[in-house]
């Protein structure tokens, strides 16, 4: 077992504690990170003339040579060690000799694995904000095709007020677009280098901190050490986002198994996006949709449990800080793949338009207006909304609704009706007269799509004026 000390050790470490304490079993998905940070750290150590250019050269030419292997499976990652940066630091002088000890030279492993994690974090974000940059694109296409599409609009879960699929969608899409600037906020936010704060206090060193910092794309070094080996914020924020996203993905999933299922029949989730069961022939479950309504739970653990983790944890570093990987990495791996899958059944999702215009006709979800029509007749609003309350009562009794009542029984409750009532209470003058910005009529979804549109067409978003570059 290759560790990285024990000088001042007179004992072995026993086997249990070695294999509690070791890490590599999951910090070898750090190895890319790993690498390219001690690139930029020997660049600047020989630099700053801490290292000859030999040395310099030898080093880097051996962290290539690494890099190449275990990505062509010459080499396995030898998970004996106690972490990957035990593991590379061996495997490089086992290559290299002498000079490979002097990679760590004016580093410490807190420093090392603060940077490792940033970057692959900052890398992910950036992956996150394209996946989510690709639903959108989606939940657009959808919303093009169905500014026609009637479907009911609920409060409760009770038909409320009629509305069209794109506005629904709508709703979506603006949930995901903050989803997205939230990554380019953590993106900006986190983007500052920690390498160079040793182990907690700096180094005596002469380390150019802002060399080693613009070599891997940060913003600049961090500004007090002690923070910058200690520093998880980025994480709990990362994890908060995606616990977000996942809440938006979970409520989207929701509605999905509600309108797939034999009550609604308002979409068919395509085959390839469905189960079986092994008993029951007629069924076709939205098990896509379950699951990623089911691991909305696992990644809001993520979370809680990095928060739990640094609460009680004094400066600087502590071990306890390690427990932030395998959560953060299963988080990651989860919302990763639920975007996917999310994206492709919302894309070949089909919709059965007719029964959701029949839905959105029944339910009394044209009451509103009705009672809107009264006082376009000189009604006040309050005695409107009571006058419509004894007509939708009577319709439950006839079992009708209003626009199926002749004019003689509207009369009946409200001399105030006249032929027109008709019109002004049909599904389309319902959805068509709701034109204030945000709202679902065809005039006011136009302009807010063309808006999406322009934003879909920047590479990063516009707003924030950052680039989310890898
Ligand atoms: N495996 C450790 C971690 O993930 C690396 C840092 C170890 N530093 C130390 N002083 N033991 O946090």
């Amino acid at each position: 077992m290759a560790q990285l000390w024990g000088g001042r050790f007179t004992k072995e470490t026993d086997k249990t504690v070695y294999e509690f304490n070791a890490s590599i079993g999951f910090d070898r998905r750090l190895f890319h990170e790993d690498i390219e940070g001690s690139k930029a750290h020997v660049a600047m150590l020989a630099k700053q003339g801490i290292l000859t250019g030999q040395e310099r050269d030898s080093i880097l030419e051996g962290l290539s040579g690494i890099c190449e292997d275990v990505d062509e499976d010459r080499l396995k990652i030898d998970e004996t060690c106690e972490d990957i940066h035990s593991f590379m630091e061996a495997e490089l002088i086992r290559r290299i000799g002498d000079a490979g000890k002097k990679m760590h030279t004016g580093r410490s492993r807190n420093d090392q694995v603060a940077l490792d994690m940033r970057l692959y974090t900052r890398r992910h974000v950036v992956r996150t904000d394209r996946l989510l940059k690709e639903l959108l694109t989606v939940i657009l296409a959808v919303m093009e095709e169905n500014l026609g599409t009637y479907m009911p609009g609920f409060t409760h879960l009770q038909k409320a007020q009629p509305t069209t699929l794109a506005h629904h969608y709508g709703a979506y899409f603006e949930m995901f677009r903050r989803d997205r600037q939230r990554m380019a906020d953590i993106y900006r936010r986190m983007n500052y280098c920690p390498l160079g704060a040793g182990a907690l206090a700096g180094t005596t060193y002469p380390l150019d901190r802002e060399y080693t910092a613009s070599l891997m794309g940060f913003a600049g070094p961090t500004q007090n050490s002690m923070d910058s080996v200690s520093d998880r914020d980025y994480l709990i924020e990362f994890l908060s986002a995606l616990s977000t996203v996942m809440m938006h993905m979970s409520r989207f999933c929701e509605e999905i198994i509600l309108w797939n299922s034999n009550e609604y029949q308002f979409v068919e989730i395509d085959d390839a996006y469905s189960t079986g069961s092994s008993i029951m022939p007629q069924k076709k479950n939205p098990d896509v949709a379950e699951l990623i309504r089911g691991k909305t739970g696992r990644v809001y653990g993520a979370l809680i449990s990095l928060l739990t983790t640094m609460k009680g944890i004094p400066l600087a570093y502590n071990k306890d800080m390690q427990e932030d990987k395998e959560l953060t990495f299963d988080a990651i791996d989860t919302v990763e793949n639920c975007l996917t899958l999310f994206a492709g059944m919302l894309h070949t999702m089909r919709f059965r338009k007719e029964r959701m215009a029949a839905s959105a006709m029944r339910g009394f979800t044209n009451a509103t207006d009705a009672a809107d029509y009264l006082v376009g007749k000189g009604v006040p609003f309050r005695d409107a909304h009571g006058i419509i309350g004894r007509l939708v009562l009577y319709c439950v009794e006839k079992e009708t609704s209003i626009d199926m009542l002749s004019l003689k029984e509207l009369k009946g409750i409200s001399d105030k009706f006249e032929t027109d009532i008709y019109d002004a209470i049909s599904l389309e003058t319902c959805v068509e007269k709701r034109l204030t910005i945000g709202g679902p009529a065809q005039a006011a979804m136009r302009a807010v799509m063309e808006d999406y549109r322009e934003y879909l067409k920047a590479e990063s978003p516009a707003d924030e004026g950052i680039g989310l570059s890898e």
